[in-house]
């Protein structure tokens, strides 16, 4: 059966005091909406269904971040309450299908409770997500009749004081037949407390019209938390990587403190890795068996292979790092990057778009960018490739067993041949033979007649 997914976002969020729109503010580096899109992607459905987005405050960035992509955008010009926010939907909703209503600022519900919920939408019943808070301030209650069956949702602004004293409440998330919105959703009215058209009416008339009303609880209640301030987004945030951080653990590796990782992405990591403070995962990360990462490491797009050593406060972005390599402390892998089998990497040292064969080594104060580098080369301290003339980029290639002696500055297109050796402090402008040693740099002189200046006493 087809199933449409509306996802409420046209609210102004006031108390972000942001100009960003609040369902685009990130957690875990991803929008608060795209977490709701990717978890209503992600359900165990017989056939995909369609996603709706009702955006009105900040809709063109909202607007602009989908482009291009299989989410439908409706539009709510006036906010005029959560009723009419779906009702927006109904003209590209199907009508012998199931609807399911999300918000776009409540981020981290779970699929599996999300699947719950829809398994209790029946031609008689529809399911309900409902919640026990440690405080039920701002929610609507869940009115029960004495059997205990749902009979009606009533906004706290318009409750009784003995409604008031329920502790279970709507989380604002239901699932039922789509026929029932078109029918009921034109007929909500706004009379109540805040001049809305409620969605929560529609329990009462599910009611009036003999459908059961089946409740679901989350597993957990930050599942169905609602981010209206920065703080609220915050404890979100810490939640989400504590989740993450459990499942690197799960899966065999070790964290220095859980509560100090940040996963921004994916991860994945082989057996025995050991993951050391104020790590920050973006995009793909792949780690190998026996990987170890330094203190204050960040990784965005890249791989890292078997028995590999990342040392502290290194940065490494869309590269491939072999097995068995070091790399840092401090150093900066930048795109492009490929270290092969026992590369090593030292200090302040700044890779780019560069090929660092097996065993080679760049170990400090060194800049390298786009280089093929063979076997088993030494890079001294201080070598520089002057990859960039002010207008184009060009190669350096240093083939295998090349010794490049310190300070040396290797001026592009240039070609170091096989084992050759150059003498520190070189400018190496012209292509330099293999296994000889060329030195570039004016040669050192003494001056005999040289007498030490005095100062002159006027
Ligand atoms: C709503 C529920 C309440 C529930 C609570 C859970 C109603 C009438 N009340 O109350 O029972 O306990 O959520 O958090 O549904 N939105 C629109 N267009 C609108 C109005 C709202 O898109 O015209 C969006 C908002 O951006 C927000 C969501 O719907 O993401 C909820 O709106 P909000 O005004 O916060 O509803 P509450 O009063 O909190
Ligand atoms: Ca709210």
């Amino acid at each position: 059966m087809k199933t449409d997914i509306v996802i409420l976002a046209a609210g102004k969020g006031t108390r972000m005091k942001s100009a960003l729109p609040k369902v685009m503010h990130p957690l875990a580096g991803r929008p608060l909406v795209k977490h709701v899109v990717d978890t209503a992607s992600r359900l165990a459905l017989s056939e995909q269904p369609d996603i709706h987005v009702v955006i009105g405050h900040g809709a063109e960035t909202v607007e602009s971040y989908f482009a291009g992509t299989d989410v439908n955008l409706v539009y709510q010009l006036e906010q005029l309450g959560t009723g009419h926010a779906v009702a927006q939907a109904l003209p590209v909703m199907s009508k012998d299908g199931i609807t399911l209503v999300l918000y776009g600022d409540v981020p981290l519900t779970a699929t599996n409770s999300l699947e719950s919920l829809l398994e209790k939408v029946t031609p008689t019943s529809m399911g309900l997500l409902t919640a026990i808070p440690a405080s039920s301030k701002g929610y609507g209650r869940i009115v029960r009749d004495e059997a205990g069956r749902v009979t009606a949702i009533v906004e706290e602004k318009d409750a009784t004081d003995a409604q008031r004293n329920i502790k279970e409440i709507n989380t604002g998330i239901l699932a039922i037949e789509s026929r029932h919105l078109h029918d009921w959703l034109p007929t909500l009215s706004n009379s109540n407390a805040q001049g809305e058209y409620y969605l929560t009416d529609v329990i009462a008339m599910a009611v009036q019209a003999g459908l059961t009303v089946e409740t679901v609880n989350p597993n957990q209640i930050e599942e169905t938390l609602g981010v209206n301030n920065r703080l609220q987004l915050a404890e979100l945030e810490r939640f989400y990587q504590r989740q993450q951080a459990d499942v690197l653990m799960t899966n065999g590796a070790s964290l220095a403190d859980p509560a100090r990782i940040d996963v921004r992405g994916t991860v994945t990591t082989g057996q025995d890795c050991d993951i050391d403070i104020n790590a920050v995962f973006e995009g793909t990360v792949t780690l190998g068996n026996n990987v170890s990462i330094g203190p204050n490491c960040v990784f965005k797009n890249c791989t890292i292979g078997d028995g590999t050593r990342i040392e502290a406060n290194t940065v490494i972005e869309d590269a491939v790092i072999g097995t068995s390599c070091n790399v840092g402390p401090f150093a900066r892998v930048r795109p492009g990057t490929v270290l092969e089998h026992g590369a090593k990497l030292g200090n302040f040292v700044e890779i780019k778009k560069a090929h660092i064969g097996k065993g080679s080594k760049v170990n400090h104060l060194t800049y390298v960018g786009d280089t093929v580098m063979g076997e088993g080369v030494n890079i001294g301290a201080g070598t520089i490739t002057c990859n960039y003339d002010g207008a184009n980029k060009y190669v350096t290639t240093i083939h295998d067993n090349v010794f490049v002696g310190s300070n040396s500055t290797l001026v592009a297109p240039v070609t170091l041949n096989e084992g050759a050796f150059v003498g520190a402090g070189s400018v190496i402008t012209k292509d330099i033979p293999a296994n000889k040693l060329t030195i570039g740099r004016a040669k050192q002189v003494t001056i005999d007649s040289w007498k030490r200046p005095v100062k002159d006493h006027k």
